[in-house]
């Protein structure tokens, strides 16, 4: 008994890893083939003269020539089988939410909550957790159903004026990277929501009309485009998401939520250049403001910064490295050591250690980019580090991280 409950991080850990694996495979062949059949569409040859076929096209891959075409209409004879790609969506969407239960609804306390934020219990940050995935799924499908889709700039300016509020109260509600991660959360449920209830019903409305000789509903079939195009849009924030926990800069910053609104919408604009450019219209200004976009957001989140960094140079205070590893040891040190005194804690997380010199200088970018570059650490503030004691950090690795003074 004793064993196996010392084996319980373990196996959360695995769990995490092969859970992650799974989401990013699936996730991988979903976006794959809905970037390949965008593209595929898009390139098809359409002045060919032959009655019942729309466009073909031809191309390369994998040791051999294949040979596409798009019927017009349903084919006369239905095929033994009929390849459908939906399980691709699903299983990205379940192993999504397992992973968000296993990463952030079991570890509530310490990954979700913020205290300085808001201090709930993790009962209500999960049931606040799961009314933001259902209800953001509801308010984009009633906005897809209203008269406002006909008016495609209005929708979008309004979809990302909720998107943006909500991403907004998301940040006033839980740690900066729980609120990261629930924004990406909501949009890949919208996501794969939008193949579950509108595209492949379309795609089954229309086969069995064809096998039924009755005409498929019309509505349903542009519904279905209209939301494949949404999903293609979407799909660059979502990938953002998932990668922005290697970026503390953004998820930690004061104004997260307005970073990732800006980074989002060149992320959409790049992906609209490609979609224009698969139509043959080439704006190529849209790719060097994006580039430009993502400088001026560099600036904005860097230059404070350096600013800052040569308002503490002038102080020339000395800091010395027993004042560090004291306050690493108070701050921190109650959960990244062997055997962790604080509450809840009964591995050191990540395995990360700072008990000896060497733990600290090993990590050292890693605490600064928590630490400094970031309000991550401690999570919540739980430990109470002053922006003093920040500064000293900050302070002590600009002038060479010594552990001899
Ligand atoms: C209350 C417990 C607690 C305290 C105090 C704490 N940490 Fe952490 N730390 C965590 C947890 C939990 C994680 C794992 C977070 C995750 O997986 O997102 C973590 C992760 C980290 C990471 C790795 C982050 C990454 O994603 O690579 C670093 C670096 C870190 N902490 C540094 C610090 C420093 C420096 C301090 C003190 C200023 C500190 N921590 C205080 C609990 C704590």
């Amino acid at each position: 008994m004793e064993f196996i409950y010392s084996l319980t991080p373990f196996i959360f850990d695995w769990l995490d890893l092969i859970v992650r694996w799974i989401h990013i495979i699936v996730g991988i062949a979903w976006i794959g083939t809905s970037f390949y059949f965008n593209w595929l569409d898009s390139r098809l040859d359409r002045e060919i003269n032959k009655d019942d076929i729309d466009g073909e096209l031809w191309s390369v891959h994998s040791g051999g020539f294949y040979h596409i075409n798009k019927l017009k209409g349903p084919p006369k004879n239905f095929p033994k089988e009929l390849h459908w790609f939906k399980w691709e969506a699903y299983t990205t969407w379940i192993s999504g939410f397992a992973l968000l239960i296993i990463v952030y609804y079991l570890n509530a306390e310490s990954i979700m909550i913020d205290k300085n934020i808001n201090d709930i219990s993790p009962f209500i940050a999960i049931i606040i957790s799961l009314i933001f995935l259902l209800g953001s799924w509801f308010i984009y499908d009633f906005l897809c159903k209203s008269k406002l889709i006909n008016n495609i700039i209005l929708f979008s300016i309004i979809c990302i004026i909720i998107a943006t509020f909500l991403s907004y109260l998301l940040t006033e509600i839980y740690g900066s990277r729980a609120a990261y991660i629930h924004v990406g959360a909501c949009l890949g449920t919208i996501m794969a929501a939008n193949v579950f209830r509108v595209i492949i019903p379309s795609q089954k409305n229309m086969v069995e009309s064809a096998l039924n000789n009755k005409q498929p509903d019309l509505k349903k079939g542009l519904d279905a485009k209209t939301r494949s195009i949404h999903n293609n849009y979407i799909t660059l924030p979502v990938l953002f998401i998932m990668i922005s926990s290697h970026f503390p800069f953004t998820y930690g910053h004061h104004y997260n939520w307005l970073i990732l609104l800006f980074i989002s919408i060149i992320g959409a604009s790049v992906r609209h250049y490609f979609n224009l450019r698969n139509k043959k219209q080439h704006k190529v200004w849209i790719l060097p403001i994006a580039a430009l976009g993502m400088f001026l957001l560099m600036l904005y989140v860097s230059v404070p910064k350096i600013i800052q960094k040569d308002m503490i140079k002038t102080t020339k205070d000395q800091i010395s490295f027993s004042e560090i590893n004291n306050i690493i040891k108070y701050r921190c040190g109650v959960c990244h050591m062997n055997k962790p005194t604080f509450e809840g804690f009964d591995d050191p997380p990540l395995g990360l250690v700072f008990e000896s010199p060497d733990d600290i200088v090993k990590n050292i970018e890693k605490i600064k980019a928590q630490v400094i570059d970031s309000d991550i650490m401690p999570p919540g503030n739980l430990t109470g580090i002053t922006d003093e004691e920040r500064n000293k950090i900050r302070l002590w690795i600009e002038s060479g991280a010594n552990i001899n003074n």
